[in-house]
C-alpha cells in the first residue's frame, strides 16, 4: 500500500534523488529501557535522524535527548506528535499504552512504528490498524525479529526444503524479571505477564513456519499480581505438525528454537528472536552458520521503516500488517485458554 501525500520536507524530483538525500525524523515515545537501545540502533542508519525524544518527565526527556543528540526533547507525548517536522514515531510504552498512544500519533498524522504487542485484543489492533489505512499513514509493529539477518536465513533455509518438510518445532523463552510487582511485568494494569512480553517470539517463530494452527492447548502459572509468568503452548497444524513453545518471566530458560524437519533439524540459537547462529544437522553431520546483526539488532527494522516511509509505503511488506492480526488472534486465542484478561477500555 502507498502513501498518498508525500513526506512533507520531500523536496527533490524524482525517487531516486529522494532515497538519496532524504533523511527519516524520528520521534520516540516513552524513554526505558528499549528507547534507549532503539536510539543508539537509530545513530547506525544513515537514512535515521532521531529528531525528538519525549518523556512524561522533562529532566529524563532533556538528559535522553542529550545522549542521543536529539534536537528537541518533550515533556509531553502530544506536543511530540504534533510537530510537523518528525515523519514517523516510536512507541516504547508499557503495553497497554500502544493503542492510546499509536492513536494519537496517528491523528497528529504520523507514521508509527509500535512495539509488540501491537495491542493487547483484537480489538486494540483492528481499531489501530483501520485508522492508519484511513489516513494512509505507515504503521507496522516493533517485530524486529523479521529482520534480523538470521530470520531471512531462515526463511530461505524452510523455502528451499533443506530439512524437510517440518514435523514439530520446539521454542522457549524465559527470564528471570525482576520481581517488582509494580513494574511493567508482573504489573497487570501495564499489560504484563510472560505470554505478552516474550510469548510473542516463539509464536511469530510458528507463524513463520507454520502459519495458523487449527487448534491450541495452553496451560499457565498465574502470578499473585493475576499474570502468566509461565506459559505452555501447543499448536496444531492441519497437516499433523505440532509446535511446543514456552514462555516465563520467572526463570532463565535456554530461549532456543529447533525445528525438527523430515530431513534434519535446524537450531536457532540463544537469544533464538535474534539469533546470531544458527545450527543445520542433517544426519550426522552439522553445518554452523555465523550471521551477525548490526549494533543491538534494532537497525535492520529502522531501515525497513525508513525504506518504507522512502518508497511511500504505508505497510512493510516483510512484517504486514495481515501478521500484527494473525498474532494478536492467537494471543487472545491463548489468553482465553489460560484465562488472561486485561481490563482497559477496549477490554477483550
Ligand atoms: N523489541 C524488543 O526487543 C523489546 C524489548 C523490551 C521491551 N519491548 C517492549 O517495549 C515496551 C517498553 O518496554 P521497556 O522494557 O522499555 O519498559 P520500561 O523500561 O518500563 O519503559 C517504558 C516507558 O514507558 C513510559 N510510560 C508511560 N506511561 C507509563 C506508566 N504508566 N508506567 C510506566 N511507564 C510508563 C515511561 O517513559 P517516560 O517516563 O519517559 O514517559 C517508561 O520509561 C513494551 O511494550 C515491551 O513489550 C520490546
Amino acid at each position: 500500500m502507498k502513501i498518498i501525500s508525500k513526506l512533507s520536507k520531500t523536496v527533490t524530483t524524482t525517487h531516486q534523488t529522494k532515497q538519496m538525500t532524504k533523511k527519516i525524523n524520528w520521534g520516540i515515545i516513552g524513554l526505558g529501557k528499549i528507547a534507549n537501545k532503539f536510539a543508539a540502533d537509530l545513530q547506525l542508519s544513515n537514512n535515521a535522524v532521531l529528531y525528538a525524544v519525549a518523556s512524561r518527565n522533562e529532566e529524563k526527556a532533556k538528559a535522553f535527548s542529550e545522549k542521543y543528540k536529539s534536537t528537541k526533547f518533550y515533556s509531553s507525548y502530544k506536543e511530540l506528535a504534533a510537530n510537523p517536522e518528525i515523519d514517523v514515531i516510536y512507541i516504547a510504552t508499557p503495553n497497554t499504552f500502544h493503542f492510546k498512544n499509536t492513536m494519537m500519533c496517528l491523528k497528529q498524522g504520523k507514521g508509527v512504528l509500535c512495539e509488540k504487542p501491537m495491542g493487547i485484543n483484537y480489538r486494540e489492533v483492528d481499531t489501530m490498524i483501520r485508522e492508519a489505512r484511513l489516513r494512509n499513514l505507515f504503521l507496522m509493529e516493533g517485530i524486529w525479529t523479521r529482520f534480523i539477518p538470521a530470520t531471512k536465513k531462515l526463511l530461505e533455509i524452510l523455502d528451499n526444503k533443506t530439512i524437510g518438510d517440518i514435523l514439530f518445532i520446539h521454542a522457549d523463552f524465559g527470564f528471570k524479571a525482576d520481581s517488582n510487582r509494580e513494574g511493567r511485568l508482573y504489573n497487570k494494569k501495564l499489560g504484563g505477564g510472560s505470554l505478552l512480553d516474550v510469548g510473542i517470539y516463539p509464536i511469530y517463530l510458528s507463524l513463520i513456519s507454520l502459519g495458523i494452527p487449527i487448534d491450541i492447548k495452553a496451560m499457565a502459572r498465574m502470578t499473585d499480581t493475576n499474570v502468566d509468568g509461565y506459559c505452555s503452548m501447543l499448536f496444531d497444524y492441519e497437516n499433523g505438525a505440532k509446535a511446543i513453545l514456552e514462555s516465563t518471566i520467572e526463570a532463565n530458560t535456554p530461549t532456543e528454537a529447533t525445528i525438527y524437519g523430515s530431513k534434519g533439524s535446524l537450531k536457532l540459537h540463544k537469544q533464538f528472536h535474534h539469533s546470531e547462529k544458527i545450527t543445520i544437522s542433517q544426519n550426522d553431520e552439522e553445518t554452523v552458520l555465523d550471521i551477525k546483526h548490526k549494533g543491538n539488532g534494532y537497525t535492520h527494522e529502522i531501515e525497513e521503516v525508513n525504506s518504507c516511509l522512502l518508497n511511500n509505503d504505508i505497510e512493510s511488506s516483510k512484517l504486514p500488517l495481515k501478521i500484527s492480526i494473525d498474532m494478536i488472534t492467537l494471543i487472545d486465542r491463548i489468553k482465553e485458554k489460560i484465562g488472561l484478561k486485561y481490563e482497559t477500555k477496549n477490554s477483550d
